[in-house]
C-alpha cells in the first residue's frame, strides 16, 4: 500500500491510541513488524496554546519512520497550524481525528461530532491539506449512530480535496466500544474510494487480518487494543498474510524481556513517577497467559518503584516459565 509516496508493506498498522502509542510502545511496534504507527491525538486548540503536553506528544524518536502525527480540533485554522507543526516535528503524514467519541471532545465539536457536520469537515480536510506538504489522512468511524451513516459520502468528499488514505473505525460514535465492530461499513467506504482504505476494529488474531482484508476489500489493516501487551501481533499478522503459517507465540522469558525494554526505556523518558503509574496497565497486560495470572496483574496494579516492578516482572517469568502460555 501507498499513501502518497509512502509504502507501507506489508500493511499492517498500529493505531493510535492515546495513553498506549506513545513513542515507546511505537518503537516496539515497529520493531515488532508494525510498518505505520500514529501518535497519540494531539489537541490542535492545546498545542495553540503552547501546551507542553501537546509538543511532549509529538516528540518522535530520531530516525523514527515512517510515522503518523494525529491531530483533533475543530477550527480550519487552528487544525491547519498544528498540521505545520506537526510536519515540522518529522511526521511522515498528518492524521486527522474525526472518530474520537469521548464527551468532553464531542462537545467541542472535535473527533466524530465532525462526522455530522459535512461542510466544516471538508474545510477543516482542504486546510489542512493545504497547509503541508507531507500526506494527510483521516482516520473516521462510520457515521454518529446507525441512523446517519456518513463516511461513504464523506470519505469520497476528503479524497477529492486530496487526501491520500482513510482509515475507518467500523463502529458509530453511539457504538462507543460495545458491540463487534461492523466491517460491513468498510465495503461501503471501499466502494466510494479509489485512494488507499485502512479497516480498522476487532482484529484480534491472524486470521481476522485476513478475513478483513479479503472480505472488505481494505488495503490495509490497523490494530489497536490485540496490541497490548502483544506487539508481537504485528509480525504474527504479517507472517500469517505472506504464508499462511503462524509464527509460535513468544515464551515467558521473551514476554519478561520486552516488559522490561518497555519500562525501562519509560523510565528514561518520562521519569520513574510518571513511567511506573502509566507502565501499571501495561505491565498488567504483558503478565498474562497462565491461569494464575490475575494475581500478578493485580499486584501489577499497586506498583511504585522501578525496582518493584522489575522484581514483579521477574517473578512472573519464573512463574510462567515451562507453562503453556494463551494469549489472555
Ligand atoms: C485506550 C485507547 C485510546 C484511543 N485513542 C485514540 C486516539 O487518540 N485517536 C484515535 O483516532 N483513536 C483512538 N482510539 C481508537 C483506536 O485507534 C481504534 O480505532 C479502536 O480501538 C478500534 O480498534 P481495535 O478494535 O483494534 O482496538 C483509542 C482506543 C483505545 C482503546
Amino acid at each position: 500500500m501507498n499513501i502518497g509516496n509512502l509504502a507501507i508493506d506489508p500493511p499492517v498498522l498500529l493505531a493510535p491510541m492515546a495513553g498506549v502509542s506513545n513513542r515507546v510502545f511505537r518503537a516496539i511496534s515497529r520493531s515488532q513488524g508494525a510498518t505505520l504507527c500514529t501518535t497519540e491525538m494531539v489537541n490542535a486548540n492545546a498545542l495553540a496554546h503552547k501546551s507542553a503536553k501537546s509538543y511532549w506528544l509529538m516528540e518522535l524518536d530520531p530516525n523514527e519512520t515512517p510515522v503518523g502525527i494525529q491531530i483533533a480540533g475543530s477550527d480550519p485554522d487552528i487544525m491547519a497550524a498544528a498540521a505545520w507543526e506537526a510536519e515540522r516535528h518529522g511526521a511522515d503524514l498528518v492524521d486527522i481525528n474525526m472518530g474520537c467519541p469521548v464527551k468532553k471532545v464531542v462537545q467541542n465539536g472535535d473527533g466524530s461530532a465532525l462526522l455530522n457536520d459535512e461542510a466544516l469537515a471538508v474545510r477543516i480536510v482542504k486546510a489542512v491539506v493545504q497547509a503541508v506538504k507531507i500526506p494527510v489522512t483521516v482516520k473516521m468511524r462510520a457515521g454518529w449512530d446507525h441512523n446517519s451513516i456518513t463516511a461513504p459520502y464523506l470519505a469520497e468528499k476528503f479524497q477529492e480535496v486530496g487526501v491520500k488514505a482513510i482509515g475507518l473505525h467500523a463502529r458509530t460514535r453511539s457504538d462507543q466500544y460495545v458491540g463487534p465492530a461492523n466491517w460491513e461499513y468498510i465495503n461501503q467506504v471501499r466502494e466510494r474510494l479509489t485512494i488507499p482504505l485502512i479497516g480498522n476494529g476487532d482484529v484480534k488474531t491472524p486470521e481476522d487480518a485476513r478475513r478483513m482484508l479479503e472480505s472488505t476489500g481494505a488495503d490495509a489493516v490497523m490494530i489497536g487494543r490485540a496490541s497490548f501487551g502483544d506487539p508481537w501481533i504485528f509480525r504474527r499478522i504479517a507472517h500469517f498474510l505472506a504464508t499462511g503459517g503462524n509464527l509460535p507465540a513468544p515464551d515467558a522469558d521473551e514476554r519478561a524481556k520486552m516488559a522490561l525494554w518497555h519500562l525501562n526505556r519509560m523510565v528514561e523518558i518520562k521519569g520513574e513517577a510518571v513511567a511506573i503509574a502509566e507502565m501499571r496497565k501495561q505491565l498488567a497486560w504483558y503478565l498474562k497467559g497462565t491461569p494464575d495470572s490475575g494475581e500478578f496483574r493485580r499486584r501489577a496494579q499497586t506498583l511504585t518503584t522501578k525496582v518493584q516492578a522489575e522484581s514483579l516482572v521477574s517473578e512472573w517469568k519464573h512463574h510462567a516459565r515451562d507453562r503453556e502460555l494463551t494469549w489472555s
